[in-house]
């Protein structure tokens, strides 16, 4: 008699934390392009969250009314490689309930927002099992506060990525400007801080180093350079 058996191969998994602008979206982005895996950008995931939440008139701070509109209607949150007619220098291309909000989730009102609802426990416990299901059958890259800790705590390899506060908010503040929205440096500094604060700080999966993290810092490095230094770690693993 014949069996037949299929062996699910093991994907590889390539973790990235680290706080706002240390530059984990655009070096996992090289990362994954150069390796072909796919990139996943959990806080683009939120994100989409923080947008449905305005876009039903709720706000913010009211907890248990997002819970409930997450438990209701199930918001469909796809993520994919941007397609010929999409490439507008986006990372990602990003479909909230199939619309294309690639762009609307990037507004500082949103970035705002969402910091504020990746606190509450029926926020996160949408998003992480999502996450955790395109790690388990794809190589990925993906970045976010917890990937390291709580999503794929067994990755092939977890990088802690950060960068001088200075030099982020620069970053940040660039990269607004460029998008023409218009923004102190100061406001964006601000803000920055604001927000590590809320990401660390917070009771439920916060920003953290993992125990056998790999401790990146990008500061005066450039995106190439961090990309390059990744793909030869992964290559020396393999
Ligand atoms: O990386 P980002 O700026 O797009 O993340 C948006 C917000 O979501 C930020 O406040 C951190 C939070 N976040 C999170 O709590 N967990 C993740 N895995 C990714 C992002």
């Amino acid at each position: 008699m014949w069996y037949d058996i299929w062996v699910m191969e093991k994907t590889f998994q390539i973790a990235i934390d680290g706080p706002v602008a240390a530059g984990k979206g655009t070096t996992a982005k090289m990362v994954a392009a150069r390796l072909g895996y796919l990139y996943v950008d959990t806080g683009a995931m939120y994100r989409c969250l923080a947008l449905y939440t305005k876009q039903n008139n709720i706000e913010f701070s009211d907890e248990q009314k997002i819970a409930k509109l997450l438990e209701e209607s199930s918001p469909k949150v796809e993520l994919s490689i941007p397609s010929e007619t999409e490439k507008d220098g986006r990372l990602c291309t990003v479909k909230l309930n199939g619309e294309d909000v690639s762009w609307q989730i990037r507004t500082e009102e949103i970035s705002s927002g969402v910091s504020v609802i990746t606190q509450y426990s029926g926020v996160r416990d949408y998003i992480t099992p999502l996450a955790r299901e395109i790690g388990k059958t794809q190589n990925v890259v993906m970045e976010g506060r917890e990937i390291t800790t709580v999503v794929l705590p067994d990755a092939d390899l977890k990088i802690y990525m950060d960068a001088d506060p200075k030099e982020r908010a620069m970053r940040r503040h660039r990269e607004l400007m460029s998008r023409g929205e218009d923004v102190t440096y100061q406001a964006v500094y601000d803000q920055l801080v604001e927000r590590d604060k809320r990401d660390s700080e917070r009771t439920i999966a916060p920003l953290k180093k993992a125990k056998n993290a790999w401790i990146l810092d990008t500061t005066g490095m450039t995106i190439d350079q961090v990309a390059q230094v990744i793909v030869a770690k992964v290559e020396e693993m393999k």
